[in-house]
């Protein structure tokens, strides 16, 4: 495969993933409820993508029918050459809700993603213990998800997936709720582990800071569940420390976050309370 994206503004990437025509309808007390609707998308090897968008918009079920773990009801997804027909190694996913096993402490958590790939393995432990480090909880290790505060769930759950060193990392809010000093070390973990390990992630968030700060392209869903519009995020990197205190840094990083605010507002309607205004 050759082929490059188009048609947004960002080239130079081979399409890893690509939607074309997806919509995805529930049926819910017999009324139809389209979650998402004729999206057409192309996503890069090694591209970090963000998906904003007002509550409802369906970015949750579009990371989920990218994932495999939703059907669509017209269209067709591809990753590489073939055809997503559910769940599969290449992709990690950390979903919205926590996906711990609440009999297994964070440490057995973690070691069960190596399990599933590897199978049990003496270097599994040491392993696990690195992604705990990395993710901040070294003190937990032998906690289990019972005993853990919504941040620590979110943050164990993210090492059980980034131990397994997916090619595609689907990220459904993985540090909504996580305290700010927590939030900055995890944004400069994942551009690192983006960069030295060159997966594509495609991450969702509320948060318009967080997108623009890690993105590489913004793509906004509007109320209907489609995606009305994507930003090329053109911020140089390095994006934290102090390079972002650079003033024309600054300007940009404030200039791009506007318009992406602008374009959720007009996606959102009168609803815009997710995103503090
Ligand atoms: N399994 C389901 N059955 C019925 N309706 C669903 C189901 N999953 C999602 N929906 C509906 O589809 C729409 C999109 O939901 P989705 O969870 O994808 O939104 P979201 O953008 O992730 O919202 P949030 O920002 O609140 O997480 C909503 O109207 C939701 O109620
Ligand atoms: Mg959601």
């Amino acid at each position: 495969m050759d082929q490059t994206i188009d048609g947004t503004g960002f080239c130079g990437k081979k399409t890893l993933i690509s939607l074309k025509g997806i919509s995805k309808k529930y049926l819910k007390n017999g009324r139809d409820i389209v979650a998402v609707k004729d999206c057409d998308l192309d996503i890069g090897e090694n591209e970090f993508m963000v998906i904003v968008g007002p509550t409802g918009s369906g970015k949750s079920t579009l990371l989920k029918l990218i994932g495999g773990f939703e059907t669509p009801t017209t269209g067709a997804i591809t990753v590489g050459d073939s055809p997503v027909k559910g769940p599969g190694s290449d992709r990690g996913m950390i979903f919205q809700e926590y996906a711990l096993l609440p009999w297994r402490s964070v440490l057995q958590n973690v070691e069960l993603g190596l399990e599933f790939q590897y199978g049990k393995r003496a270097e599994n432990k040491a392993l696990a213990m690195e992604y705990i480090d990395m993710v901040g909880l070294s003190a937990a290790v032998n906690k289990h998800p019972v005993e853990l505060s919504g941040g620590m769930k979110r943050r164990a759950s993210l090492a059980m997936i980034l131990v397994t060193k997916p090619k595609i990392l689907l990220m459904d809010g993985p540090f909504n709720a996580l305290d700010s000093k927590t939030k900055l070390t995890l944004h400069t973990e994942i551009t690192r582990i983006w960069k030295h390990e060159h997966n594509t992630i495609i991450f969702v968030t509320s948060e318009l800071d967080e997108a623009v700060k890690l993105s590489e392209r913004i793509a906004v869903m509007n109320r209907d569940g489609r995606i009305s519009k994507i930003f090329t995020n053109d911020l140089p990197r390095p994006r934290f420390g102090k390079a972002a205190l650079e003033p024309q840094f600054h300007h940009r990083f404030i200039e791009l976050r506007e318009e992406v605010m602008n374009e959720v507002k007009a996606a959102a309607g009168k609803t815009v309370c997710d995103y503090g205004l």
